[in-house]
């Protein structure tokens, strides 16, 4: 029996699998094999998690959290949550790690219970796009849940898993990942090994983000129909903002499967009277009013990623799609249209990340096929000089490198080196200042005095693993001679929440 389970812990919703002699089978919650990802706090002892959380945040929306996975994408950010049954209480301060911690705690829990094994491995799966820090924090979360082995995996390479791994001829897979919160592209080799050679993305783009344009575009429509301004504050702003993402929500959804339908819900006017709100809507006009634009946003990406794999239309074998939002035909015609094939839409498309998860975990064979590339620079800064990329963007893990650096005037007594890590730019939107995080300093001071320290050599050697922790830093200062002057090491270093760096 394997001990994994696998997690996909989605910004909507999350999924768990496992498993065990060739076959999968899924964690069940209210009968059902998906759970949002939604806590709602009655008291600090009486948390209801997915549905049973949605349904209570209607009425009380400040007792509960969603899209708390969003909220790692800036550790600071927190929501005050205040319990249902004692609202002066001191209201409980969720952080997106302390919401993903109670979040993955159930999950391990329920999991435990309902398969009748004390699960304490897991794979969890996270975005390609999150940086260093974010699969750091979910990393922790989920050994905060009381995982002890925890292995963290790329959602598309979980896809492909599930799509791919089982056929023996080299085939590209292009994985398709449209979610509640966030869009990947990736194309990923599968042959003996597994390797992915590209990846693309957009993290403010998904499910979420459609409804909400849904939302604003209906508010438009209301106000040239019905005279009613919806967008602006009142106060059943949040009120008639919840009636209206319902809405939304599920017109998009159904529009998915029907031509056409209808929608009819009651808001709240400045003067307090309720107006009930009466539409046909058809997939065209959700098509030509809100999709397009996003479609072609995504289509973008894809082209992008295409061209970063150095690769042809021709030469994508499969376009295999995940995530709830790529349901939505117009988004499979735009895929089908850009690269000339059709998508796969025999799997799950809500659960093949999970699946992928716990096969990757079940499965010691897979294991060892995946191949990982860094998708970060890792470099330095010595004095004033600007950024030195030592490990790039694309190199196999684990990866190594040395170089070598002389001091850079004839008197200097001081080294000083910053250790950086640089996004892979993957967000089109992000600059190189803003895609960078600070790891480390390491200072030499007080260095022996040499007829000319230019003559110096300064060796810098950097390795990470394949756990995409940076561990090994290792600085050394030699003479001409090549005698070593002094070191200094670093075991192991892993950016933190506050984006600076520990020494473990
Ligand atoms: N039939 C459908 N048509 C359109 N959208 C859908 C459909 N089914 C689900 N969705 C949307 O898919 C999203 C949820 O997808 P999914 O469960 O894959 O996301 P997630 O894993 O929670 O998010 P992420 O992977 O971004 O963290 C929601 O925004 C939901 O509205
Ligand atoms: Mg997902």
């Amino acid at each position: 029996m394997s001990d994994y389970l696998g997690i996909d812990l989605g910004t909507t919703n999350s999924v768990v699998s496992h498993f065990n002699n060739g076959q999968l089978r899924r964690v069940k919650f209210d009968n059902q094999e998906i759970i949002p990802s939604a806590m709602f706090f009655h008291s600090a002892d009486k948390i209801y998690y997915g549905n049973m959380a949605l349904r209570r945040m209607h009425q009380y929306p400040h007792s509960g959290i969603k899209l708390f996975k969003r909220m790692l994408y800036n550790p600071q950010s927190f929501k005050e949550i205040i319990y249902q049954n004692s609202p002066h209480s001191q209201p409980l301060q969720l952080t997106g790690k302390l919401a993903s911690t109670m979040f993955l705690t159930y999950l391990r829990e329920h999991s435990s219970t309902q398969f009748n094994v004390d699960f304490r491995k897991a794979v969890v799966t996270v975005p390609d796009n999150f940086n260093t820090t974010q699969v750091e924090l979910t990393k922790l979360a989920a050994i905060d849940a009381g995982f002890h082995d925890v292995i963290m995996l790329k959602e598309p390479i979980a896809a492909s898993i599930v799509y791919g791994l089982t056929s023996q001829v080299d085939k590209n897979i292009l994985v398709y990942d449209f979610g509640g919160g966030t869009f990947d592209v990736s194309i990923i080799n599968i042959g003996q090994q597994c390797e992915v050679i590209a990846t693309g993305g957009d993290s403010n783009l998904g499910g979420e983000d459609i409804t909400l344009d849904i939302v604003q575009y209906l508010c438009e429509k209301i106000e040239d129909d019905y005279n009613l301004f919806l967008l602006e504050p009142s106060e059943k702003f949040e009120h008639n903002q919840r009636i209206l993402y319902d809405a939304a929500e599920k017109l998009k959804i159904s529009l998915s499967e029907f031509d056409e339908q209808e929608v009819c819900f009651s808001v709240y006017a400045s003067d307090n009277n309720v107006v009930t709100i009466n539409y046909n809507i058809t997939r065209q006009e959700l098509e030509d009013e809100v999709l397009r634009a996003i479609n072609g946003k995504a289509t973008q990406i894809v082209r992008k990623v295409l061209r970063d794999a150095d690769l042809l239309v021709d030469d994508i074998d499969i376009v295999a799609l995940a995530g709830g939002s790529s349901c939505i035909p117009v988004l499979q015609q735009g895929i089908a249209n850009a690269l000339g094939k059709s998508p796969h839409t025999t799997q799950s498309l809500a659960t093949v990340v999970a699946d992928g998860a716990a096969i990757r975990g079940g499965d010691g064979q897979i294991q060892k096929v995946i191949l990982e590339n860094v998708i970060h620079d890792f470099g330095v800064r010595i004095g004033d000089a600007t950024f030195d990329a030592l490990i790039k963007v694309g190199q196999r893990l684990p990866a190594k490198a040395v170089k070598c650096y002389r001091p850079t005037a004839a008197n200097q007594r001081v080294i000083n080196i910053d250790i950086f890590a640089r996004e892979s730019g993957c967000l089109a939107t992000r600059t190189f200042e803003d895609g960078i995080t600070f790891l480390d300093n390491i200072r030499f001071e007080n260095l022996p005095e040499c007829d000319d320290m230019t003559k110096l050599c300064l060796e810098i050697t950097f390795e990470i693993n394949k756990e995409y922790y940076l561990n090994k830093l290792e600085t050394k200062l030699y003479d001409v001679a090549g005698n070593e002057i002094c070191s200094k090491n670093l075991k192991c270093i892993s950016v933190n929440q506050s984006g600076g760096a520990t020494c473990i």
